[in-house]
């Protein structure tokens, strides 16, 4: 392995593929990245590093590609219930009060791999909402693949563990191998390429999850994203990060909620 990727290619790798997409190697992730680099020369039929180099800081498309197969799109539908019923019952009573004539909520699902968050968010409001309130779910990510699967809307049976029974028979249609998300859910989420190393352009979101993201990050780019979500969200809004991530430490106007249900963060101006 170490004759393949020398230590100065490593360096070069990882610098490039943290200033396009804040995505940190380490010497413990080197591998990862190793293996990755050998998938992509052999599909180019290209046996340089070197040459591989100089043709992705060209060729925006394949840098996609790169970028898409050194990112971990694990996820699952109801991942962390805890942030779900802190949205049912601390976020949206909150959200409800303050929206005043406004009776639209927004929700981004930032790095929403295959769409099993999004679509979660968008169950929930379905179910949650009263009358005379709409939603739309932003969904995005840096992997392509991901997002066309999340487009699709259609899970193997192994996928769909976590899904209350009564969701997946009202909001799943029953396919041969597995399920398809209807339309009525399908609709009311927008997948969108988006790297979260610049800016969305997205504004007034009322709550922004990104979780389980910020952690293949450093602290540099993570300040960074977390600068751009508040940029993002309107006066008053949540951020939900992934349980094993925090912003303690790094200095941002966030202010830490704690409930009864789970952790989270809210931008209050
Ligand atoms: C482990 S998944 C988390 C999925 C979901 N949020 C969850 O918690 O189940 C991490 C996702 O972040 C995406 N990601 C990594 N770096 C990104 C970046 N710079 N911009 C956008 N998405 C990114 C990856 O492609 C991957 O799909």
């Amino acid at each position: 392995m170490a004759d393949f990727l020398p230590d100065s290619d490593f360096e070069l790798y990882r610098t490039l593929i943290y200033n396009e997409s804040g995505i940190h190697f380490s010497a413990t992730n080197r591998s990862i990245l190793e293996s990755r680099l050998r998938e992509r020369l052999r599909d180019k039929k290209m046996d340089s590093l070197k040459d591989y180099y100089s043709m992705i800081t060209r060729d925006k498309e394949e840098m996609k590609v790169l970028l898409d197969s050194v990112t971990t799109n694990l996820t699952r539908f109801f991942r962390n219930q805890a942030h779900f019923d802190a949205v049912q019952h601390y976020v949206l009573p909150e959200l409800l009060k303050v929206k005043g004539a406004d009776r639209k909520l927004r929700f981004w699902s930032a790095g929403c791999s295959t769409g099993e968050e999004p679509y979660t968010i968008a169950i929930l409001l379905k179910e949650l909402l009263g009358p005379g309130w709409t939603f739309e779910v932003i969904a995005s990510d840096i992997s392509l693949k991901s997002l066309m699967v999340g487009k699709e809307g259609f899970y193997p049976e192994a996928r769909i563990q976590g899904i209350p029974e009564n969701y997946l028979s009202k909001y799943f249609e029953k396919r041969p191998n597995g399920y398809q998300v209807k339309d009525e859910i399908r609709n009311s989420i927008r997948f969108d390429y988006h790297n979260l190393k610049n800016d969305s352009g997205l504004r007034n979101l009322d709550v922004v999850f990104c979780r389980n993201v910020l952690i293949y990050f450093d602290e540099v780019a993570q300040k960074a994203a977390i600068e751009r979500f508040w940029d993002a969200m309107a006066q008053k809004a949540f951020l939900f990060i992934g349980h094993s991530e925090s912003l303690f430490g790094m200095n941002t106007r966030f202010e830490f909620v704690k409930t009864d249900w789970a952790c989270f963060y809210k931008k209050w101006s």
